[in-house]
């Protein structure tokens, strides 16, 4: 390699890969997956919900990635309310009476709000995201205190709020790459 050419490889290539930067928001879709994933509360397990919904590796950026992962996210939490409603019929205890219309009523609708908010306002539509996992948490709360440890309950609860990290990890990246 003559000097010239380490010249160019050394100063000038830099120069225009500088010139050229990828834009944020058409990043291949793994890149965005594990950016995503990387700042929930349980990177391995957002890993395996996004990988078992091929649509959502399909995006292109933030923003088809956030509206597909609020869909997953909604269609998952109205079966989750379907679910507490149905346990409701066997056992009509107080707290679960209260999750399935009172907080899962609240998450379904913060959900929804925050994916309805994604065409003009993406910090409600983030704020919104986050909010969706409170539901989970009154659940939750309600139910110890009457003394349910229903495993198929919790792991719903876990889900939702797997569900709220990561539609709150997506939308964040909005408000910096947009
Ligand atoms: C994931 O987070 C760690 C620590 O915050 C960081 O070092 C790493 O680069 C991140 N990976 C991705 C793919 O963003
Ligand atoms: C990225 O999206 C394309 C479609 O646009 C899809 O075929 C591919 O499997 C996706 N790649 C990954 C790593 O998910
Ligand atoms: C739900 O998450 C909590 C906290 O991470 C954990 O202790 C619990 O075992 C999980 N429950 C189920 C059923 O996965």
């Amino acid at each position: 390699m003559d000097s010239q050419t380490l010249f160019f490889l050394f100063l000038i290539l830099p120069l225009i890969l500088i010139s050229h930067p990828i834009p944020a928001n058409t990043e291949p879709n793994s890149t965005l997956i594990a950016k995503v994933c990387n700042k929930t509360i349980d990177k391995a397990g957002c890993l395996a919900i996004l990988r078992s919904h091929p649509q959502i590796l399909t995006a292109k950026n933030y923003l088809e990635f956030s509206r597909l992962a609020l869909e997953l996210a909604i269609t998952k939490v109205t079966e989750t309310q379907g679910f507490l409603k149905g346990l409701l019929k066997k056992n009509p205890s107080a707290s679960i009476r209260y999750c399935a219309f009172f907080c899962y009523d609240e998450v379904v609708g913060s959900f929804k709000s925050a994916l309805a908010e994604l065409a003009e306002d993406f910090e409600s539509s983030n704020y919104d995201a986050k909010v969706a996992g409170d539901g989970a948490n009154d659940c939750q709360t309600e139910l110890s205190s009457e003394r349910i440890l229903d495993p198929a309950i919790s792991s719903r609860n876990n889900e939702t709020l797997l569900l709220s990290s990561i539609t709150f990890a997506a939308t964040s990246f909005l408000q910096t790459c947009m």
